[in-house]
């Protein structure tokens, strides 16, 4: 279904911040604004903030932020279209559909007919393991057996296919279903020209996605003595990509995004069974390799992944360099290993819940220092593998896209595997490097690493700050803009508003960044129109950073303190009285800075010449110094 532009902006119109958010989470009002709890982290002191004003929500404590509709995006697991449909559902708009070509149109029913299907096969594998005899006899006294409770059996939908060839695809036809329909979902099988139920006489897991809908099917055997594979999956399909989903999502997101953390694991079994010991957080890639989408999936609930592991240790080395690719996702990664011989399921089983909750808490180990340890250990004993593990280790950790955390995992590496900083500095270069080359290769711009771009020295690192300052100095401009660029500087002696007041005290060019002066500009070019833009303007703009941009500026950040509820009113509108001196203390700071900023590349300009022409720099000096130092006493006067 493709949604209208015009049922979007109704959608748009409808949505109340306040309304969606206070399904999920309760809020309390503090004059115009609300708080509560925040439902993306845990926590209990309030430090999520709605403004139903402006639409738009923030999290002072995790940083989340956005408006109703990424709210239901974030909260719920969905993609815009699909948050977009939950919105108009829960407003009553209906969904204007945009004219489709009939290809569109077939595609389109085509999964919702599958859809159907996949759900009416569900059900029936569900019904035969509850109520009819084979099915209770093998598959639910299979799954008892197992140790699952009804309790799970039920949460995870299970099921049970007859012995027969083809007892599914009778019972579909009997209801109508079109045979073409039960192939493309992936049903059916085909052997020498005999046509049968694909999941015949095996217990059946199915699989859903993010938003609960049966997707396909992942179902066991249950003879011992079989040439049969152990699980045979559904095929792919019009809307199945194995690829794409992961085992237990829909059953565990809530959990995910509530403890801020997902465990990976192998089999549906695991999933289950850690699930009834309490672990609710867990998802499977169903015994495939881990791929980027999933990661993706992942990472719109948590950017902690905890993955646990069986097998010996070649195993674990071999599956080691998957994890090479969360870590190019962004995420943190923590690792379990868990004693050879057992899975994570066997392992529940032979424990029991308390010592598997334990020994999660106390065996998970951070990735890199994982495999730092496990290389160590015949690293220390021969010196030629040395050089072999040091390199497997840094290839992992150049895969971290912020160089902050490469620097810290540098440093612990150097410590675990008794080697200097500097060399794995070195290797780590070689390997941003090689990779940055072949990117560079495949599409531009690159960037070069910021490890060799840092030049240690003091000139450099001063002019760095001052150009850091320059930019803070900016957003605060654009801080006091967006937030009361209409107000008038009231007894000021000037009939100005603020935004009228920057524009005649800052000229054009002034700003360096280019994201604050493209949002300057942008008050620029409304001024001259005479509108002022308000805040919706930059709240729903269609560039993201100059969206969350606004959001960061626009949310009430310092009045979160213990006494938040005494303080709020009056600092709000002490600033708000304060205003002309904290617009003049802002431009002032703000030419302070750049006027510094002059001198010093006066100087440096100075320096390349050949003393005869230094004259005119030298008295260039001199008037910027005779600025700065006005401005100095300007700003020593000022008290905010
Ligand atoms: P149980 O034996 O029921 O406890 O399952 P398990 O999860 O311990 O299975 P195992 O460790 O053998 O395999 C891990 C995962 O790999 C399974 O959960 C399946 O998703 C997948 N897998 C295992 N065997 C097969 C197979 O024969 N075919 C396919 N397609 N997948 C399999
Ligand atoms: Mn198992």
């Amino acid at each position: 279904m493709h949604i209208s532009p015009y049922t979007v902006d109704e959608i748009r119109n409808r949505v109340d911040i306040e309304d969606v958010v206070s399904d999920y989470v309760s809020l309390k009002r503090k004059g115009k604004d609300m708080w509560g709890c925040c439902p993306f982290h845990n926590e209990k002191t309030p430090s999520f903030h709605v403004r139903p004003d402006q639409g738009f929500y923030k999290c002072f404590g995790c940083g989340k932020g956005g408006d109703g509709i990424t709210f239901i995006m974030e909260l719920e697991g969905l993609g815009y279209t699909e948050a977009l449909k939950h919105l108009a559902k829960r407003y009553g708009i209906e969904i204007e559909e945009e004219e489709l070509t009939p290809e569109q149109e077939e595609a389109h029913s085509e999964r919702e007919s599958l859809y159907i299907l996949l759900n009416f096969a569900s059900d029936y594998f569900r019904d035969l393991l509850w109520k009819q005899e084979e099915g209770m006899k093998f598959g639910l006294s299979y799954f008892r057996e197992r140790g699952f409770s009804d309790e799970t059996i039920r949460n995870f939908d299970l099921g049970y296919s007859l012995d027969k060839w083809d007892a599914f695809i009778i019972e579909a036809k009997k209801k109508g279903f079109n045979p073409e329909f039960i192939e493309k979902a992936g049903l059916q099988a085909e052997k020498d020209g005999k046509i049968y139920d694909r999941f015949r006489g095996r217990v059946i897991f199915p699989i859903h996605n993010t938003m609960g809908k049966v997707i396909a099917f992942t179902a066991r055997t249950l003879k011992t003595l079989t040439k049969a594979p152990k699980y045979v999956n559904s095929p792919e399909t019009e809307v199945f990509h194995k690829g794409k989903i992961l085992y237990g999502l829909y059953q565990a997101k809530q959990a995910i995004r509530q403890e801020d953390n997902c465990y990976l694991v192998e089999g549906q079994t695991d999933v289950i069974s850690l699930h009834q010991a309490g672990i609710h957080n867990v998802v499977a890639s169903s015994g495939t390799a881990l791929t980027d989408d999933q990661i993706k999936l992942i990472s719109r609930f948590t950017k902690n992944i905890t993955v646990l592991f069986d097998g010996d240790e070649a195993g674990i080395k071999a599956s080691l360099r998957g994890i090479d690719m969360i870590l190019e996702g962004d995420m943190n990664v923590k690792v379990v290993a868990f004693p050879e011989g057992d899975d994570p399921d066997s392992y529940a089983a032979k424990v029991g819940p308390t010592d598997l909750v334990k020994f999660l808490q106390q065996t998970a180990k951070d990735f890199i220092k994982f495999k730092v340890e496990l290389y160590a250990e015949e690293a220390n004993k021969d010196p030629l593998k040395k050089a072999e593990s040091i390199k497997e280790i840094v290839n992992s950790i150049s895969k971290i896209p912020d160089p902050v955390k490469r620097t810290v995992y540098l440093k612990e590496c150097s410590k675990l595997l008794d080697i200097g900083e500097p060399v794995l500095i070195t290797e780590l270069n070689k390997i941003i490097l090689t990779a940055n080359r072949k990117k560079l290769r495949k599409d531009k711009p690159a960037f070069l690493p910021e490890e060799i771009l840092q030049v240690p020295e003091a000139e450099s690192s001063i002019k760095l700050n001052l150009d850091e300052i320059i930019h803070l100095q900016e957003k605060e401009s654009i801080r006091l803009l967006m937030n009361y660029a209409d107000q008038m500087l009231e007894g000021t002696g000037y009939d100005l508003k603020v935004v009228e007041y920057f524009f005649r005290e800052i000229d054009d060019g002034t700003f360096t960044h280019p994201l604050y002066k493209q949002v300057f500009d942008e008050f620029k070019v409304a001024i001259s129109d005479e509108t002022i833009p308000d805040s919706k303007h930059f709240l729903h703009h269609k560039n993201e950073s100059i969206r969350n941009l606004a959001i960061e500026l626009m949310s009430r950040k310092y009045e979160i303190s213990d006494n938040w509820e005494k303080k709020y009113h009056i600092l709000v509108s002490q600033e708000e009285d304060l205003l002309k001196s904290a617009s003049y203390t802002n431009i002032m700071r703000l030419k302070f800075r750049i006027v510094q900023k002059m001198i010093r590349s006066n100087m440096a300009e100075m320096k390349e010449e050949t003393p005869d022409l230094q004259e005119k720099y030298l008295k260039k000096h001199q008037q910027l110094k005779k600025i700065e130092m006005g401005i100095a006493e300007v700003l020593g006067n000022v008290t905010v």
